[in-house]
């Protein structure tokens, strides 16, 4: 069952059926000011940070789930009732629902009664605030006496302590209304420098401030009192619950369409100029109020519109494809790579699962999503790259997160994740061989933000590689530390108390337990620094990376195989993990898939019997699952892995983040129709037709899918932010279509379906604009191209030495 289709020419999923089996959601804001919208107009909005600069409200888990927005209320002010064209609060039947969500905007809107509403909410480029153009056409054939309200609840900014303190935060509240606009204070009398408005383009009907006012006692949002009497009655908030409300009054006839514009924003004073005038208590609207006009202006906002517009075609044209798969199609060239913008934004702090208040930037996470924004945002991506180094420990160790607004290490959680170090290569890595830039290695940056300990980039690099070296355990494989990439494989956490940490309360020496994925990244990373070395004539340098990796490589083969597929593990007592030997976890993907996608056993047929494991026992019809048989029960050795239900998240669900490693290990293989299998059995496009099993958005991934032991099996959860939007895009994009970046050039090695013709593709890359058409004439993966009309050696086309901006790719496989 669907709720809704994709119109692929607008770039917007089309949601046509209000109740979702969850709430829908899209990003609203690129840069510093964001919001969370669903497809019923709720959501919030912040600045840079969702829980310390939270600008609205809206309380999580909460029954009905969704609820606290962005809502507009009409009313008939002759017949007196009254609705929302979102649907939420009012829950009226509407005719004609729609909500478009599309890329960095989403309209809402409905007909109710004759009347037709819809609303545009989006944030433009550059500035800190939030447009809702909302316009209502009468389509009766009477005159129509209406009353449009918007309204906002105003979270006093922490959104922690605005949910939790309340003995304080029930007497702060404050506000003014100047000229019509509604200005929230709360705090600014003493260390705020900043303050929240909410304007109309046509005020003067009414305002209110106070949500009992608003509201009414014991009620809720859909039916508030002073709408439902249809007079707002200019309330001032003092302490308890600031909201904003506008209300408008619209008199149409016949045919007429109106369009109102209401804008949000966020506004910073110098510390010294806050109040006007100075003394008083009063904010200093001075720089605010030009910005509060310009963007009621419809004119001004339509402008800023088609900007926004203008930028996403900027950043989603750098790759577009065209194959025979439709979902690939629509993926790769929209929503995955919006997916992946959002994954930059948000890291994992705000979505419908991720709550804001959180955790802070994952050292290994931020590096992953490196690898599906790297081509849209070069110059972030170097600025990201820079942050994270400088919470890398002299240790080469890493702070497992770090806080966005200080940009430091986050203590709670600490180091000691032992793959950490190793993503900072492969992210800069992935940095160089898209933008040639190696001038980056060469910026200093320092160790856990210490001034004066500032090194090249490059030398963290080294650090990185070097700390694993240092970490070996009694087979010669890496010690895993409180965990690897799994964060719920804990070793060295012996856990028997409630709300313990499994990852920070290290009980065992940590001397014993050994991890075969981390091994695997160890030689994967340890590869691309060697080829970095190599790159600036670190000949003999690179010689000591390729040593160890193959010494590492012998490790693997002798102590981390286990006869048909790799082991995962050694636990604390040296016991193996993820072998036949086990009773339950005798098989895990993430030692499989990496271990395949580095190269390893590619030649003795390990890999092969590695991944031909996977299938036969990993993988389902909704994906891939991490591991088999599920643990059936708590084991104290092996931490929270096991404290999950059979089937969710680390304990057998299908992790969607760890798929493509197993996709892009088929394609090593030279496997493409099995690569591309596996990619769409979770790509949500292909997936639209089972919402109502899936449950998430259909257009964005999932962290999760419930496997197979799971009495829900099929059902997504945790949509939006997850590393499995740059990983999927990583590998349909860069493995199995195989437009892949090197240091050389641009490589054309697509691993594609047997039963493809061949596809087109259009890269930007390093400046030109490469034309790609492939072409199959036989079977195989052996491409012939043609560049220019020239045919060339290799599949590596040069970056062009001769200026030319646009260049011609043929490629035939056979
Ligand atoms: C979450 C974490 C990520 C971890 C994964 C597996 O997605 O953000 O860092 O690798 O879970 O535990
Ligand atoms: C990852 C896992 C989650 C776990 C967390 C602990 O996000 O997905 O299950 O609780 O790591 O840090």
């Amino acid at each position: 069952m669907k709720f809704g289709y994709f119109d692929d020419r607008n770039r917007e999923y089309v949601i046509t059926e209000p109740e979702t089996p969850l709430p829908w959601i899209n990003y609203l804001g690129c840069q510093a000011y964001f919001g969370i919208i669903s497809n019923t107009a709720g959501g919030y909005s912040f600045y840079r940070d969702a829980r310390l600069r939270r600008l609205t409200r809206y309380r999580y888990n909460n029954v009905p789930p969704d609820l606290g927005g962005r809502y507009i209320y009409l009313r008939d002010d002759e017949s007196k009732e009254f609705w929302s064209p979102s649907w939420l609060p009012t829950r009226h039947k509407l005719k004609d629902y729609s909500c478009r969500h599309g890329m960095g905007y989403t309209v809402i809107g409905s007909t109710y009664s004759g009347i037709e509403a819809h609303t545009r909410y989006f944030v433009p480029l550059d500035e800190n605030l939030e447009i809702w153009q909302l316009t209502v056409t009468n389509h009766r054939t009477t005159r129509a006496s209406l009353s449009g309200f918007a309204s906002i609840e105003f979270c006093l900014w922490d959104a922690q302590d605005d949910a939790t303190n309340f003995q304080r935060n029930l007497n702060i509240g404050q506000v003014e209304v100047d000229d019509g606009v509604i200005y929230h204070k709360t705090e600014y009398r003493e260390r705020r420098n900043h303050f929240a408005w909410f304007a109309s383009s046509q005020p003067g009907a009414g305002f209110e401030t106070q949500r009992e006012v608003f509201l009414g006692r014991n009620r809720g949002w859909d039916k508030p009192a002073a709408v439902e009497a249809g007079q707002l009655t200019n309330s001032i908030a003092h302490g308890w619950s600031p909201v904003g409300v506008h209300q408008v009054k619209l008199e149409l006839e016949p045919g007429e369409t109106r369009q109102i514009v209401f804008a949000l924003g966020y506004h910073e004073n110098p510390v010294d100029q806050k109040f006007d005038p100075a003394g008083s208590q009063i904010i200093n609207k001075r720089t605010v109020k030009p910005v509060i006009a310009k963007y009621l202006d419809p004119v001004q906002a339509d402008a800023a519109f088609e900007r926004l517009r203008l930028y996403w075609d900027g950043l989603l044209s750098v790759f577009q494809v065209n194959t025979p798969d439709i979902h690939t199609n629509r993926m790769v060239n929209i929503w995955n790579a919006y997916q992946c913008m959002a994954t930059f934004n948000m890291s994992r702090s705000a979505s419908s699962f991720e709550s804001g208040i959180g955790r802070g930037l994952g050292f290994r996470d931020s590096n992953q999503d490196l690898l599906g924004f790297v081509h849209m945002a070069p110059a972030r991506a170097r600025e990201r790259i820079l942050d994270l180094a400088a919470t890398q420990l002299a240790t080469g160790g890493a702070y497992h997160q770090y806080q966005p607004l200080t940009k430091r290490g986050n203590n709670d959680i600490g180091s000691g994740f032992n793959d950490d170090p190793h993503w900072l290569i492969v992210g800069v890595s992935a940095y160089l061989k898209e933008t040639g830039d190696w001038s980056i290695l060469d910026e200093p940056v320092p160790y856990d933000n210490e001034p004066g300990s500032e090194q090249p980039l490059y030398q963290h690099l080294r650090r990185s590689f070097n700390y694993t070296l240092a970490r070996l355990g009694p087979h010669g494989l890496p010690l895993i530390g409180r965990a690897d990439w799994n964060d719920c494989l804990n070793l060295n956490c012996f856990s028997d108390t409630p709300g313990q940490s499994f990852q920070t309360t290290t009980n065992k020496d940590g001397k014993v337990a050994e991890s075969v994925f981390i091994a695997g990244l160890f030689v994967y990373a340890g590869r691309e620094l060697a080829a970095i070395a190599k790159h600036r004539g670190l000949t003999e340098e690179a010689q000591v990376y390729l040593d160890e990796i193959a010494r590492m490589e012998a490790v693997i083969h002798e102590h981390g195989w286990d006869g048909e597929w790799f082991l995962r593990a050694y636990d604390d007592f040296g016991n193996k993990i993820g072998s036949k030997d086990c009773e339950e976890g005798k098989i895990f993907i993430e030692s499989n898939g990496f271990c395949a996608l580095a190269g390893i056993g590619l030649e003795d047929g390990r890999a092969e019997s590695a991944l031909n494991s996977v299938g036969e026992h990993l993988a389902t019809e909704n994906g891939i699952v991490l591991q088999q048989p599920a643990y059936s029960r708590y084991y104290l050795n092996l931490g929270e892995i096991s404290s999950y239900p059979p089937g969710y998240k680390e304990n057998a669900g299908i992790f969607c983040h760890v798929n493509p490693w197993v996709m892009i290990g088929e394609t090593r293989l030279g496997r493409g129709d099995r690569a591309h299998d596996y990619y769409s059995r979770i790509n949500p496009s292909a997936r639209e037709n089972i919402s109502d099993l899936h449950r998430c958005e259909p257009y964005v991934y999932s962290q999760m899918i419930a496997g197979k032991d799971a009495p829900t099996f099929g059902e997504a959860k945790n949509s939006w932010l997850t590393g499995t939007a740059a990983w999927n895009y990583y590998a349909i994009a860069q493995w199995i279509l195989g437009v892949r970046t090197s240091i050389d050039g641009l490589r054309i090695a697509p691993v594609i379906p047997k039963s493809w013709p061949g596809f087109t593709a259009m890269r930007t890359f390093r400046g030109a604009v490469y034309r790609i058409v492939i072409e199959r004439k036989g079977e195989g993966n052996q491409i012939a191209l043609t560049v220019d009309g020239t045919p060339i050696e290799g599949n590596v086309v040069p970056a062009p030495t001769d200026g030319r901006k646009e260049i011609s790719v043929h490629g035939v496989l056979s």
